[in-house]
């Protein structure tokens, strides 16, 4: 049979080893991901090798690692694609890593927090009250609202590899989500989080957050547009009376 090398990024801090890489050689299986890859090596090979999945269909984002320098969805990568190999397999770039190919993402967690990631009412209305969308509003955000928290676009983002305090295209990307959500009324507060030297204005537009992303969410597109709202914003609260925009 025919087979294919694979070198995994191994980190196992518990020995107190320093990082390296070490290679299995395994079956080239045409119908295989890259994920299954793995899977073989924990279960037939090397059960110590540390890393995350759950859905194998592309839907709850915690497969992402970097394969031959690329962010991906290992379930949704097929291995026969990297033949005749090797196959680098690393733990997606700009996160800790815990072990093996787990990062550590509390840091996106406390930066989902800032967006303010739900419906913010001025009001709140009645419990018995619906807030009717037509198709087309819904259309309006429903890109953005398809992310799975995947991490590639931060792994991809060259600006929150240099400056770790960026919000990054993910979040951001779901501030959209919310402003856009024609039932939504908390753009001025999220405006105001997101204006400051840590937002959107951090964006260079370099846009591999977007090339990278399995969900076609575009990132770097939504931050643009946030970019063009808060430009407004911004010469509204300087000729408007009291410095608010209305
Ligand atoms: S925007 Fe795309 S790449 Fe980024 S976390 Fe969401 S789905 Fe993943
Ligand atoms: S295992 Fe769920 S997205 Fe890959």
């Amino acid at each position: 049979m025919e087979t294919i090398e694979i070198e995994v990024f191994r980190y196992q801090p518990e020995k107190g080893s320093d990082p390296a890489f070490q290679t299995y050689e395994i079956p080239l299986n045409k119908d295989w991901v890259i994920l299954d890859a793995l899977n073989h090596i924990k279960d037939h090979i090397d059960g110590s090798l540390s890393f995350r999945w759950s859905c194998r269909m592309g839907v709850c984002g915690s497969c992402g690692m970097v394969v031959n320098g690329k962010p991906v969805l290992t379930c949704a990568t097929f291995l026969e694609k990297f033949a005749p190999g090797p196959v680098r397999i690393e733990p997606l770039d700009n996160f800790p890593v815990v072990r093996d190919l787990v990062i550590e993402m509390s840091d996106f967690l406390d930066k989902l927090q800032k967006v303010k990631p739900w419906i913010i009412r001025e009001e709140e209305g009645s419990t018995e009250e619906e807030y009717l969308q037509t198709p087309s509003q819904l259309a309006d955000y429903k890109q953005y609202s398809m992310c799975i928290n995947c991490m590639l676009c931060y792994s991809a983002c060259p600006v929150y590899g240099l400056e770790p305090g960026f919000t990054g295209p993910a979040a951001l990307a779901l501030a959209q989500r919310y402003n856009m959500d024609s039932r939504d009324q908390g753009n001025r507060d999220r405006m105001e989080a997101l204006s400051d030297d840590t937002g959107m204005w951090q964006c260079t537009f370099v846009g591999d957050c977007s090339a990278v992303c399995p969900k076609n969410v575009d990132p770097a597109g939504a931050i643009q547009r946030y970019k063009v709202e808060g430009a407004t914003h911004w010469w509204k609260t300087l000729l408007l009376p009291y410095g608010k925009d209305r």
